[in-house]
C-alpha cells in the first residue's frame, strides 16, 4: 500500500516500483495495461488520469506486467538517480518484450519530456513516449503503435488542467486522495528540471476542485491532499472575471466540503505562502496542522544563486508567522547538501536553520545537476561527491534527533486519528495519521474501523512513529 498521505514523501526513490492497478473497465477491448509510477505525488495522481483515459478506451488491468499487452512507466527526472532507477526498470521490461513481441512499452511523465524522441534511440525497446500534458491523446498513439509506429507527444499546454477527467484511484486506499489544483512551474529555482518537464503553471477550476472533494467524500473518502508544485501562487478566475479564487480561498471552499474531510496540500513555497492562508489554517479544524516548507538551504547566498528568492530572514519570519498563528503545527521541508559552490560555513547555516526550527520530518538530497537548468548553464558542479554526502549524512542525522524530540513531544497527548487500515507489522493494530501528519499505531478494536476518526492517547515513539491507545 502506498503511503499517500505524505505530501512531502513525493520524491522519487520514496515511492517507486508501485504496480498500478486498474478496475475492470466498461468497454473492455481484450487487452492488459500495467502502469508503473516513479516521482512526485502529482506523477502518481497523473498516473490516475492515464487509467481513467484508458479505462475509456477499453483497457483492462494488470499487476503482472509479464502477462500485459502495454506496459507504462510514468518517470521522474529530479535527480540522475531517478533517470538510472527508471532505465534498469526498462531492462527488466525487456526481457518480457522479447518473449512477447506485441508487448507495447510507453515511457510518461518527466523523463519523457526530457528527453523526447531522444528516448526512443537511446532505449530501443521503446515504442511510445508520452509527456505529462499530453495524455489524453494516448488512444490515438497507442493506435499508431498498434499499425507498426513509433509515436511521441511531448507537447506542453498552457491550459491543459484534465479538470473535466474523473480520475481511477489506482493510489488508494479508499480513506485518502490526492487532488491535482494546478499543474507546472513558473519558479525557475536553479537547480530544478520541473519547470522544463512540466511546462508553464496553470491553476484547475475551483469549482471542479471543490466537485471532486465532495464526489470523494460522497464515496467514502475522508481525506484530500490539494496538490501543485507552488500551492500558494494557485489562481483561478472564472472566465466572464467575476470570480476570482486564491489558495487561501480555495483551502476554505474544500475544508467547507465537510467538517469530516481532512484536507492536506502540498508544496508551500516560502515566498508566497501567505498570513491568509495561515489563517485559513488556523480557522478550520478538519485543515491539518502541516506544512511542507522546503528551505533547500539555510545561507542567504546560496538561495540566491539558488534562486528562491527568499533568504534566511525571510524563511525564518515565515516559521515564526506559523507559529505565531498556528502553535501546534507541523513544519516539514526539503534541503539540498552540496550545491555549486556551497562552503562549509555555509553548510552550516543549513544545519542551523535545522536547529532553529525543529523539523517534525525532512526529505534531504545531495545536489544532482540537471542539464538544460540554470544551474547547469551558469555554475561549476564543483563540491566533490565524498563532500556532498558527507554533508548530506550530518543533514541527515540531525534530522533524525529533531524527529524524534518532535514525536516525544507529542508522549502524553491525545491524537485525532484518520485510521487508515492495519499497521504494516501486525494484524492486531491499525494506523493512521493524526492532524500533523504523525503515523500513529495503536492496538484494533470493535468500536471503530478503518476511515473512521479515533482519539489516540499516545504512551511512547519509535524515531518518527507514535504509540497509544484509544481513549473517548
Ligand atoms: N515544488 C517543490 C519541489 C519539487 S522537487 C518545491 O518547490 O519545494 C522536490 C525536491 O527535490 C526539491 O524541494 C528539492 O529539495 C529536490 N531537488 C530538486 N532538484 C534537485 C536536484 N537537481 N538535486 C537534488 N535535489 C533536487
Ligand atoms: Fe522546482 Fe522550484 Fe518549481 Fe519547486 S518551486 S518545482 S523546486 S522550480
Ligand atoms: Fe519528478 Fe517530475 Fe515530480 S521530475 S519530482 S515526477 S514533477
Amino acid at each position: 500500500m502506498l503511503e499517500l498521505n505524505i505530501p512531502s514523501k513525493e520524491h522519487d526513490e520514496a515511492r517507486q516500483g508501485e504496480a498500478l492497478m486498474l478496475e475492470a473497465t466498461k468497454n473492455n477491448n481484450g487487452r492488459k495495461l500495467y502502469i508503473e509510477s516513479y516521482g512526485c505525488a502529482m506523477n502518481f495522481s497523473d498516473s490516475e488520469i492515464v487509467a481513467s483515459i484508458l479505462a475509456d478506451d477499453g483497457f483492462v488491468t494488470t499487476a503482472d506486467f509479464t502477462e500485459a499487452d502495454i506496459v507504462f512507466i510514468n518517470t521522474c527526472s529530479i535527480r540522475e538517480n531517478a533517470e538510472v532507477r527508471v532505465r534498469n526498470r526498462l531492462k527488466q521490461f525487456s526481457a518480457s518484450k522479447a518473449k512477447n513481441p506485441g508487448m507495447i512499452v510507453g515511457v510518461l511523465g518527466c523523463m519523457a519530456e526530457r528527453l523526447k524522441a531522444k528516448f526512443l534511440e537511446e532505449e530501443k525497446l521503446v515504442d511510445v513516449v508520452v509527456g505529462p500534458d499530453a495524455y489524453r491523446d494516448l488512444p490515438n498513439l497507442i493506435n499508431k503503435v498498434d499499425d507498426g509506429n513509433k509515436a511521441v507527444n511531448v507537447l506542453l499546454s498552457r491550459e491543459e488542467t484534465y479538470a473535466d477527467i474523473n480520475p481511477v484511484r489506482l493510489n488508494s486506499n479508499g480513506i485518502s486522495a490526492f487532488i491535482s489544483i494546478m499543474r507546472g512551474c513558473d519558479n525557475m529555482c536553479s537547480f530544478c528540471v520541473v519547470p522544463f518537464t512540466r511546462g508553464r503553471e496553470r491553476s484547475r477550476d475551483a469549482h471542479s476542485v471543490v466537485k471532486e472533494a465532495q464526489d470523494l467524500f460522497a464515496a467514502g473518502y475522508r481525506e484530500v491532499t490539494l496538490l501543485g508544485q507552488n500551492v500558494d501562487s494557485y489562481k483561478w478566475a472564472s472566465e466572464d472575471g467575476t470570480e476570482k479564487v486564491n489558495f487561501a480561498q480555495l483551502l476554505e471552499m474544500v475544508a467547507l466540503v465537510s467538517p469530516d474531510l481532512r484536507v492536506r496540500f502540498s508544496t508551500s513555497h516560502p515566498k508566497d505562502i501567505t498570513d491568509e492562508v495561515l489563517h485559513t489554517i488556523a480557522k478550520y479544524e478538519n485543515i491539518c496542522n502541516y506544512i511542507h516548507l522546503p528551505v533547500q538551504s539555510g545561507n542567504s547566498r546560496v538561495l540566491e544563486i539558488m534562486n528562491r528568492t527568499y533568504d534566511r530572514q525571510w524563511y525564518m519570519e515565515r516559521v515564526e508567522a506559523i507559529r505565531r498563528i498556528i502553535p501546534e503545527c507541523a513544519i516539514s521541508t526539503d534541503i539540498i547538501t552540496g550545491f555549486c559552490s556551497e562552503t562549509e560555513e555555509e553548510h552550516q547555516d543549513t544545519l542551523s536553520m535545522m536547529d532553529f526550527v525543529k523539523y517534525e520530518f525532512a526529505y534531504m538530497f545531495s545536489y544532482s545537476e540537471r542539464p538544460g537548468t540554470p544551474a547547469a548553464k551558469k555554475f561549476k558542479d564543483d563540491i566533490p561527491e565524498d563532500v556532498k554526502q558527507r554533508r548530506l549524512e550530518e543533514v541527515i542525522a540531525k534530522q533524525q534527533i529533531h524527529s524524534h524530540y518532535r514525536a516525544q513531544q507529542r508522549i502524553g497527548k491525545v491524537e485525532k486519528v484518520l485510521i487508515e487500515g492495519f499497521s504494516k507489522k501486525s494484524k492486531n493494530d491499525y494506523c493512521g495519521r493524526s492532524d500533523q501528519n504523525f503515523m500513529v499505531i495503536f492496538p484494533v478494536g470493535d468500536a471503530y474501523k478503518p476511515g473512521d476518526y479515533v482519539n489516540v492517547l499516545v504512551e511512547k515513539t519509535t524515531t518518527a512513529t507514535l504509540i497509544g491507545k484509544v481513549v473517548e
